[in-house]
């Protein structure tokens, strides 16, 4: 018996409200239609744990129950989730020959506790090489407008989150412009370090017109 090739995977970064679970979704759902297999997840969650460790990280209350989180506890929570979610779905899918789609990875950490957090790239690396050794995605699509308009995009749906009941996921969306600036500009930087992997779309367009470049970008790298 021969054994499947192995996966490809691919994942989605961007500011919140970037819209890029949105296109995620759209492209599972477009390479599915093309016959091929397809799992998605994404981070923080996508496991058991991964779920518990994301209410932790997510909910602003938590900090009223517990104190300040430490910017380096942060991200070993996100390093934390990320082995898990390794372990349970992604080397399985990649090993079975499944397409991998992830919302969010390694690039998150960089430019959230990296940028955002002040922590710098170097440990974030670092971190990377211990806990996910070599594994990075074969294309990460970074959905990157500028500034002005992904805070405008931010804050609206910071607005529609209060307007629901139930799970609270606003930690992160209550923080300053100037954390966002930080974040937006690491982002950048990873996609000026890593053209190869990365496709930067900084387009503010519609989502039809960014699934369709989204699309593109998928056949022309990876032939998928
Ligand atoms: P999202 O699932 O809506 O994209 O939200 C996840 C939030 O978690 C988002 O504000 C970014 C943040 N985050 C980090 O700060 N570091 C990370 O490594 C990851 C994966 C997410």
């Amino acid at each position: 018996m021969s054994e499947a090739a192995r996966g490809r995977f691919i994942t989605f970064e961007g500011l919140d409200g970037s819209g890029k679970t949105t296109q995620l979704r759209r492209l599972a759902a477009s390479l599915a239609a093309d016959g091929h297999s397809v799992v998605t997840t994404r981070q923080p969650g996508g496991t058991a744990l991964g779920d518990r460790i994301r209410g932790v990280v997510l909910d602003s209350r938590t900090e009223v129950a517990v104190g300040r989180i430490a910017p380096r506890a942060e991200m070993a929570l996100m390093f934390a989730d990320r082995a898990q979610v390794i372990a349970e779905v992604i080397e399985p899918a990649l090993a079975a020959g499944q397409i991998v789609l992830c919302d969010r990875w390694t690039d998150s950490t960089e430019a959230y506790q990296g940028g955002g957090r002040g922590l710098g790239a170097d440990v974030v690396l670092e971190m990377h090489r211990a806990v996910c050794g070599t594994l990075w995605p074969e294309l990460t699509i970074l959905l990157l407008p500028d500034l002005e308009a992904s805070l405008r995009r931010a804050r609206r749906r910071n607005d529609r989150h209060k307007k629901h009941a139930g799970t609270d996921e606003n930690r992160f969306e209550a923080e300053t412009d100037s954390f966002f600036a930080r974040i937006h500009a690491q982002y950048y930087a990873i996609a000026e370090r890593e053209p190869q992997r990365v496709a930067l779309i900084e387009s503010d367009a519609g989502i039809e017109e960014i699934e369709w470049t989204v699309r593109d970008v998928v056949r022309a790298r990876l032939g998928l």
